[in-house]
């Protein structure tokens, strides 16, 4: 059996939703400590919705395709959705990833909460710190 499906090979191929977003209203960057790699996530919100989202991702080719999936698993979807993806789920759409490269999901799961995050911080609006304990849009998640 191939070690990537043909999703994964889809996605790290022809890439959707690489950029950046200007004005975004949210961005959130995480690296991951081990591999080095680094996602960065931006996000525009209209009605509570994300509108539009990009992606800017310096990493292998699980992490590009997770970001793609990822993004577009959130575009145009109500923002706590956004905030309840899963590594697990973008790893389902991408019909999965070999279990050393789990964690370039979980960047794709997190870089979308710091963007989140970011949104949340500049339009003051109020959560609760718990929340987003395991991340902060400026400095990222390094877990594993
Ligand atoms: Fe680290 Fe893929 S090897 S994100």
């Amino acid at each position: 059996m191939a070690l990537y499906s043909e999703k994964v090979m889809d996605h790290f191929r022809n890439p959707r939703n690489v950029g950046v977003i200007e004005d975004a209203d949210g961005v959130g960057e995480v690296g991951n400590a081990v591999c080095g790699d680094i996602m960065k996530i931006y996000l525009k919100i209209e009605n509570n919705t994300v509108s539009d989202v990009k992606f800017e991702t310096f990493g292998c080719g699980s992490a590009i395709a997770s970001s793609s999936m990822a993004t577009e698993l959130i575009k145009g979807k109500p923002l706590e959705q956004a905030l309840q993806l899963t590594n697990r789920a973008v790893t389902e759409a991408l019909d999965g990833l070999p279990a050393h490269k789990l964690h370039c999901s979980v960047l794709a799961q997190e870089a979308i909460r710091a963007a989140v995050k970011d949104y949340y911080d500049k339009c003051g609006i109020r959560y609760d710190p718990k929340d987003f304990a395991d991340c902060d849009s400026h400095e990222g998640c390094h877990g594993e």
